[in-house]
């Protein structure tokens, strides 16, 4: 009898050069995917395990241009169902689901698509190059941002297949709405050399939703933003967050730029990026930072570099960390105070609510509510969250000094 097979993750990115092809992303394994969370939204109710197989091999590559996709299952074996009277999991259409038409399933077929890499261009205007150091390639690497319109010929076809790497890495992710006119598509490029020919290799992205704010503004939100793993901790997830802002920037409607239900390596990035540039500001000076929150950074963060009030509030607070002394006991006791103060509002509000408790219930039903609301507890949470944060923020600061 064949029973279930254990789902193994594998994934392997090619970036070879001296490879006779055009850079591949490769994505194979025993079975398909990334992570588990991924597994069990393809296999809902099987969750970790594709039933009915043995060898199970699901081959699905993406060249690195134009993301021509082959995708095709392998198995050494599989339960019949006129003997063993169970039907095996049909791994194959969950994969179609996901994957767009198009794809092709023979290595020849493939190869073929990849001899045409060379013939592949960015989609859109550029809108911001930069170089990073390789030390595997001992050179700088040349990147662009790209901002795609979907009237680019090619381009839908192209953020289909884009797309499916959401489901291969984000947890959440879903697919969005292209005929929606409201989208903006940033995407990052590998710029490379192959035989004196220029290719380009598919880095990451980034959707924004432009929400209308009545009664003439927008509000851009990032939406998707994902930086292949290959890339990752490279600077190009900055990189594309800066230059989204700036982009934004220059435009005299738009509010400011926000994001839906950011990730926390989302808000570690965004973070660096807008200290990086709020940093710049007059009213971010040293001096003015350790002066307390103003109204006039609030102005000129939303002015000058379209961050909203929150935003501001916690630059403001990266900044002065670094601009504090945090030896000196009484300074770092007034930063303490300062970012408590606002961190206090959520508890503050706890205890209106008792105050209003006390005038409405009877003392049986007031012991067990102040049981859950318990004062000392409420102390040590603040703190908690104190700790949690100046951590938080202490790795930014370490970061602005990098950059
Ligand atoms: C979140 C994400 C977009 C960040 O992109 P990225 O290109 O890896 O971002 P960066 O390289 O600019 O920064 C990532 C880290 O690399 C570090 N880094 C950047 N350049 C570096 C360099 N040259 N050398 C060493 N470290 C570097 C940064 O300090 C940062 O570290 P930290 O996370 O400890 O602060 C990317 O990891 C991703 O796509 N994740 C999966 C999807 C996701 O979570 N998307 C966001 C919500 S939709």
């Amino acid at each position: 009898m064949v029973s279930g097979t254990s789902v193994s993750i594998y994934l392997e990115f090619l970036k070879d050069k001296s490879a006779d092809l055009p850079y591949l992303y490769l994505l194979w394994g025993s079975i398909h995917c990334i992570s588990l969370s991924v597994i069990g939204k393809i296999f809902s109710s099987y969750s970790e395990v594709a039933f009915g197989y043995k060898g199970l091999q699901i081959l699905l590559y993406y060249s690195a241009g134009s993301l021509s996709t082959m995708f095709r299952v392998h198995y050494t074996s599989k339960v019949d169902e006129k003997f063993e009277g169970v039907q095996a999991d049909d791994v194959e259409s969950k994969i179609r689901e996901i994957i767009p038409p198009g794809f092709c399933q023979g290595t020849d077929d493939f190869v073929s698509l990849l001899e045409k890499e060379v013939n592949f261009k960015p989609f859109g205007p550029i809108i911001h190059t930069y170089t990073v150091y390789s030390e595997e390639a001992g050179e700088e690497i040349t990147y662009q941002i790209h901002k795609a319109e979907l009237t680019c010929p090619g381009f839908r076809e192209y953020h289909e297949r884009l797309q499916t790497f959401l489901m291969w890495f984000i947890e959440t992710a879903s697919y969005i709405d292209v005929d929606d006119e409201r989208w903006d598509y940033f995407l990052v490029f590998e710029k490379y050399n192959k035989d004196g020919t220029t290719l380009f290799a598919t880095v990451g992205y980034m959707t924004v939703y432009n929400y209308y704010v009545y009664p003439d503004k927008t509000r851009p939100r990032v939406s998707q933003m994902l930086v292949l793993p290959p890339y990752q901790g490279e600077g190009h997830g900055a990189q594309m967050l800066e230059t989204v802002h700036r982009y934004y920037v220059s435009s005299p409607n738009i509010l400011d730029v926000t994001a839906e239900d950011p990730s926390e390596n989302f808000v570690r990035l965004r973070d660096f990026v807008l200290a990086k540039l709020c940093q710049n500001l007059p009213c971010f000076s040293p001096e003015k930072l350790l002066e307390g929150f103003s109204q006039e950074m609030v102005t000129e963060a939303q002015q000058k570099l379209k961050i909203n009030k929150q935003h501001a509030r916690r630059i403001y607070e990266i900044l002065r960390l670094r601009a504090t002394d945090m030896s000196d006991p009484e300074k770092s006791r007034a930063y303490r105070l300062e970012v408590k103060k606002r961190l206090v509002g959520p508890y503050k509000k706890n205890q209106r609510e008792m105050a209003k408790m006390r005038r409405c219930l009877n003392p049986e039903e007031l012991t067990n509510q102040m049981n859950q609301i318990d004062l000392k507890t409420q102390h040590e949470q603040l703190e908690e969250s104190y700790q949690e944060l100046v951590s938080d923020y202490r790795r930014t600061v370490e970061r602005l000094a990098q950059a």
